[in-house]
C-alpha cells in the first residue's frame, strides 16, 4: 500500500465548497446569502482561533465569485508580513484597488488580507483609508485570530464573522474521513484512543489535528500504535509520567514532583498546563484540592508564561501550589 505523503494533507483536504466546511454554521449560512448578491456584499472580517476554516472560507468565496482567469487576475492576496513595508501596502494595494481595466470595468475584485491582526496600527490606519476610498466593486476580506488587535474604524466598516473552535465529534469525523481516503492502517482496538488523543492535541484546531495525523503516518507510528509516542512528537508528556506526577502530588511529595518535571527534556509549558488541567478531575474525585482558587492560579501561570516568565520557576510554583491547596 502506498500512502500519499507528498502533499500536505491540510492542503489536499482543504474544503472546496461551503458544504465541506465543518461546523461554523452561523458564519457559513450568512455567507451563502452574501455570495448570492455579491455586489451588496460588505467588507468582512473573519476572526477566530487557528485552523478553524477562515482562510479556506475566504478562498471558497473568492472562487465562487471569480471564475477561472478572473480568480487569478482579480484576487489580491496579502499577508501581514508583506505590510511591514508600508509603501508596499500603499502602492500595490492602491494600484490594485483603483485600476479599472476597460474591459472588465465592473468585475468584482477581492482583497484577501491574512493575519490582519499582525499589521501595525499605523499601517492599519493607511489600510482603513484605502478601504474607505475603494470603489464598490472591491471587497476586502480580513482574517485574524484576535479582533481586539484590529482598529475600530476598520471593524466598523466590516461585517464580522466569528469562527469557533471545532468540537470533538467534528474533528474526529474529518480525521476518519481522511483516514478512509488514505487507507490508513489504524489498529481498530486503539482507534478511539488515537482520535481522542489527536483531538486533545489539536484543542479544536483542525489543521493541527490533520498535521499530527500525517506526522504519525510519516514517522510510521501507526502499525504498532503507541499513544505516548503521538503525545511525545506533539510536545506533550507521556501518560506514565503524568500518572506518576499525579501520584506524587497526591502524596504531597514536592521534591518527587519537581524532579519528574525536570526529567522532561522536551517540555512545552503551555501543553503541560493543558495536561495538568486534564488530570484535575482525578483530584476532584477525592475532593483533594481547593479547585476554584487553583484554577485561577493556573490561569495566572498561563498568562505569566505567555509574557515570558521563566517556565521552570512558574511550573514548579504550580506544583507547590497544588500541594498547598490539598485538603487534609
Ligand atoms: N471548518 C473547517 N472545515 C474543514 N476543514 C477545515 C476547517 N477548518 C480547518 N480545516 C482544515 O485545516 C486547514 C487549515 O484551515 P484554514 O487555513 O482555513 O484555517 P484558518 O482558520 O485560516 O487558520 P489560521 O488562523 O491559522 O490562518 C484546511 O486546509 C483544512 O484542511
Ligand atoms: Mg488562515
Amino acid at each position: 500500500m502506498v500512502i500519499d505523503l507528498e502533499k500536505p494533507w491540510v492542503e489536499k483536504y482543504r474544503p472546496n465548497s461551503f458544504d465541506e466546511i465543518v461546523s461554523q454554521n452561523i458564519a457559513v449560512n450568512n455567507l451563502r446569502e452574501f455570495v448570492k448578491k455579491s455586489y451588496k456584499m460588505p467588507h468582512m472580517i473573519f476572526s477566530g482561533p487557528a485552523g478553524t476554516g477562515k482562510t479556506s472560507t475566504a478562498l471558497i468565496i473568492a472562487k465562487k465569485l471569480l471564475k477561472g482567469e478572473d480568480f487569478y487576475r482579480n484576487v489580491f492576496e496579502l499577508n501581514a508580513s508583506d505590510t511591514v513595508r508600508m509603501d508596499f501596502v500603499r502602492h500595490q494595494l492602491k494600484d490594485f484597488v483603483s485600476q479599472n481595466m476597460i474591459l472588465s470595468e465592473n468585475t468584482l475584485k477581492i482583497v484577501l488580507l491574512d493575519e490582519a491582526d499582525n499589521i501595525p496600527k499605523t499601517v492599519q490606519q493607511t489600510l482603513r483609508r484605502i478601504i474607505e476610498g475603494a470603489p464598490s466593486n472591491v471587497k476586502f476580506i480580513l482574517m485574524c485570530n484576535y479582533i481586539s488587535k484590529i482598529i475600530d474604524p476598520i471593524i466598523s466598516r466590516c461585517a464580522v464573522f466569528r469562527f469557533v473552535d471545532l468540537p470533538k465529534e467534528k474533528i474526529v469525523k474529518r480525521l476518519e474521513y481522511i483516514a478512509t481516503q488514505e487507507d490508513l492502517p489504524i489498529p481498530p482496538e486503539k482507534k478511539d484512543e488515537f482520535y481522542e488523543t489527536l483531538y486533545f492535541i489539536s484543542a479544536g484546531d483542525l489543521r493541527k489535528a490533520i498535521n499530527t495525523l500525517q506526522m504519525a503516518v510519516a514517522l510510521e507510528l501507526l502499525e504498532n500504535l503507541d499513544i505516548n509516542e503521538i503525545l511525545k512528537i506533539s510536545g506533550f508528556i507521556e501518560k506514565p509520567i503524568l500518572d506518576q506526577l499525579v501520584i506524587s502530588l497526591k502524596e504531597k511529595d514536592f521534591h518527587k514532583a519537581r524532579d519528574l518535571l525536570n526529567t522532561i527534556d522536551y517540555l512545552d509549558s503551555r501543553n503541560f498546563l493543558r495536561q495538568i488541567v486534564s488530570v484535575l478531575p482525578k483530584f476532584e474525585e477525592l475532593n483533594l484540592i481547593d479547585f476554584s482558587q487553583l484554577r485561577a492560579y493556573i490561569g495566572e501561570i498561563d498568562f505569566r508564561i505567555s509574557q515570558g516568565a521563566n517556565e521552570n520557576i512558574q511550573l514548579s510554583s504550580l506544583l507547590a501550589e497544588m500541594i498547598l491547596r490539598m485538603k487534609n
